[in-house]
């Protein structure tokens, strides 16, 4: 059960390492797996892929939320330039895999595209490269990045619901996992948004997690099978309608964050449903649509007008 508390708990920010290995000094570090993060009949390419990273200024400093870089050695860009560096969100926990920050990783889609053009087929350089390493292949990493999209040190004080779509999961993994290993007795929720049952990522860690864990609440919002009961699809915001029985109590709760990972535009649709549903200490409105009612409220003024506040923490792209 969440703990309810009389005064917003202050976030206390962790001191983070960043930038230990830049793009004009990177490190080379091997890999150690590559398996298939999705169920095999998807068709989709989604990959979990880890380095070791031990004997590096990396080891035991890179923590869940933030990313690594990769550089696609030896690969030009469109533009006939040498390939530059791409970011990758950490999918482990801040303990590492293995326990002692040693190994780290990160959950990798092929890119596969039509290009509209010349309509030949368009692929992902990066994504596309690091697909196809090996274990034993090494690559170019730099990193850590971000200090705004992590847990906070005082983590144990606060409920979180995490709202992912695709691989945007990637740094929930790693936090949900943090603060059960912490013990913190809040409650937890993961809505995580895909295409088709088979793209669900990481689908039997999370249901062991919820299994064993009462403060763990794992949603899923699978978008092209079954519709809404209103013939709408089935997107991680509409979990604040559809699991309201859960959602509601911990969303009013004045110590609950949310976090947003994913496809860019996803969190628009999160912001206006939070409004409609009262949620207003996750957002700032600008005066401008604050006389509008939120279910009026159209793309434009959504991306103009509304923030995230402190209690809301974003990571799309
Ligand atoms: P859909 O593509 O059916 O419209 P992936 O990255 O694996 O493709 O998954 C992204 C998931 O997010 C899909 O289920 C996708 O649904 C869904 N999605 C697409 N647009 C939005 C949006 N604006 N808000 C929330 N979810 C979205």
């Amino acid at each position: 059960m969440s703990t309810d508390v009389k005064t917003e708990p202050e976030i206390i920010f962790p001191d983070v390492a960043v930038n230990l290995y830049k793009p004009k000094n990177p490190v080379e570090v091997p890999i150690v797996e590559n398996r298939i993060a999705t169920l095999q009949s998807s068709p989709n390419f989604i990959r979990h892929i880890s380095f070791d990273v031990s004997g590096t200024e990396l080891e035991g400093k890179v923590r869940s939320g933030q990313s690594i870089g990769i550089i696609p050695e030896g690969l030009t860009e469109r533009n006939g330039k040498p390939a530059k560096v791409r970011l990758y969100s950490v999918a482990a926990p801040t303990r590492g895999e293995d326990g002692e920050g040693k190994i780290i990783s990160t959950t990798v889609k092929r890119l596969v595209d039509e290009d509209q053009e010349s309509q030949g087929l368009f692929t992902g350089l990066c994504s596309n490269y690091l697909c196809a390493k090996k274990p034993g292949d090494t690559v170019k990493m730099t990193g850590p990045n971000g200090k705004k999209f992590v847990l906070p040190e005082n983590s144990e004080d606060f409920n979180y619901v995490f709202f992912a779509t695709g691989t945007g999961i990637a740094p929930f993994r790693g936090m949900v996992t943090d603060l059960l290993e912490k013990g913190v007795k809040n409650d937890i929720v993961l809505v995580f948004g895909c295409p088709y049952r088979s793209d669900l990522l990481y689908n039997d860690f999370f249901e062991e997690l919820a299994e064993k864990h009462d403060n763990f609440h794992y949603l899923k919002s699978i978008s092209r099978e079954d519709p809404r009961e209103d013939g709408t699809k089935h997107y991680v915001q509409y979990k604040l309608l559809d699991a309201w029985e859960i959602l509601n109590p911990i969303l009013l709760k004045n110590n609950t964050l949310i976090y947003i990972c994913g496809l860019k535009g996803m969190e628009l649709g999160l912001y206006k449903l939070l409004a409609q549903q009262g949620y207003e200490g996750y957002l700032k409105v600008s005066e401008e649509v604050a006389d509008k009612p939120p279910h009026k409220w159209e793309t434009e003024d959504l991306k103009k007008n509304v923030r995230p506040s402190k209690r809301m923490f974003l990571e799309v792209y």
